[in-house]
């Protein structure tokens, strides 16, 4: 699939490479990336040949966060919040039914950083950096991060991390759990195509109901979870039966 401005989407094996590709302003989102990305996770879903996504950035950054040159453009506050409203891109990436990994190296600032916490897995350079400076700019962070943050790590850490807008290293994002495995720079990309590759050749419904399961159940109570991984796992059962 090609015709993006500012990402590149590759399909191979079922694996979706899904490069941010602005390497010059170190992948900062501008709008029309938004735009690409919102075109590009919803191929991405709807293919069914596409099953597992890794996204990863092109150049010296995973992504330095939103693009500072677009900050004070919209159109209007009221407008943004329509668009946001009619457009989540975020909550889309997010809820897709397909396991999505992060390949994370050098920044992954505010937006970048946020974009990561939104996938299933992260795979880390020994060289990222990860942080949300938002505050410092006078805004907060508004790709998730204030609640993705301190669903993954304590609280208290991801307090403090937002507050004082300082970023992290690969190994303290690896001791507190952000990133799943920390890699030398180098074995990046091939770290990140192997995960793909093993959840690649899984039944794709039931990565997507383990997924459902975790992801909304994060949102319930104990016992609506419960509720909810029952039901879940009920269909898987009922769907396996009727095969054989
Ligand atoms: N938006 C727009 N452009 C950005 C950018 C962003 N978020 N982050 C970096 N860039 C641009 C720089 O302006 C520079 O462009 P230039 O070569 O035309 O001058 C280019 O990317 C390289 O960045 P540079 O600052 O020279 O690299 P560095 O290694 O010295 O510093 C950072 C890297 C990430 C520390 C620094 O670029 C930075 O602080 N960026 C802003 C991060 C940020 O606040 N993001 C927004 C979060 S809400």
């Amino acid at each position: 699939m090609n015709g993006f401005e500012t990402i590149r989407y590759e399909k191979e094996n079922g694996i979706v490479r899904l490069t941010l590709n602005r390497p010059d302003v170190l992948n900062a989102v501008n709008l029309q990336m938004r735009d690409d990305l919102w075109d590009a996770f919803h191929a991405f879903r709807d293919d069914p040949d596409a099953r597992v996504l890794v996204l990863r950035g092109e150049g010296r950054a995973f992504s330095a966060g939103a693009d500072i040159s677009d900050f004070g453009t919209a159109p209007s506050y009221i407008e943004a919040r329509r668009a946001r409203r009619e457009r989540d891109l975020w909550g889309l990436l997010l809820h897709l039914p397909k396991p999505t990994i992060a390949a994370v190296h050098g920044y992954a600032l505010g937006a970048g950083c946020e974009m990561s916490l939104l996938c299933d897995l992260r795979v880390a350079a020994d060289d990222a950096r990860f942080g949300l400076p938002e505050v410092s700019l006078g805004y907060i962070p508004s790709a998730g991060g204030t609640q993705t943050l301190p669903r993954m790590i304590p609280p208290g850490v991801a307090m403090s991390m937002i507050l004082s807008g300082d970023p992290i290293d690969a190994a303290e994002a690896y001791r507190l759990g952000l990133v799943h495995r920390v890699v030398p720079r180098a074995d990046l990309d091939d770290a990140a195509s192997e995960w793909a590759a093993t959840l690649a050749g899984r039944e794709p419904r039931v990565l997507a109901y383990a997924k459902e399961a975790i992801v909304r159940g994060l949102d319930l109570s104990l016992a609506d979870g419960l509720a909810l991984e029952a039901r879940l796992a009920r269909v898987l059962v009922a769907a396996r039966q009727s095969k054989v």
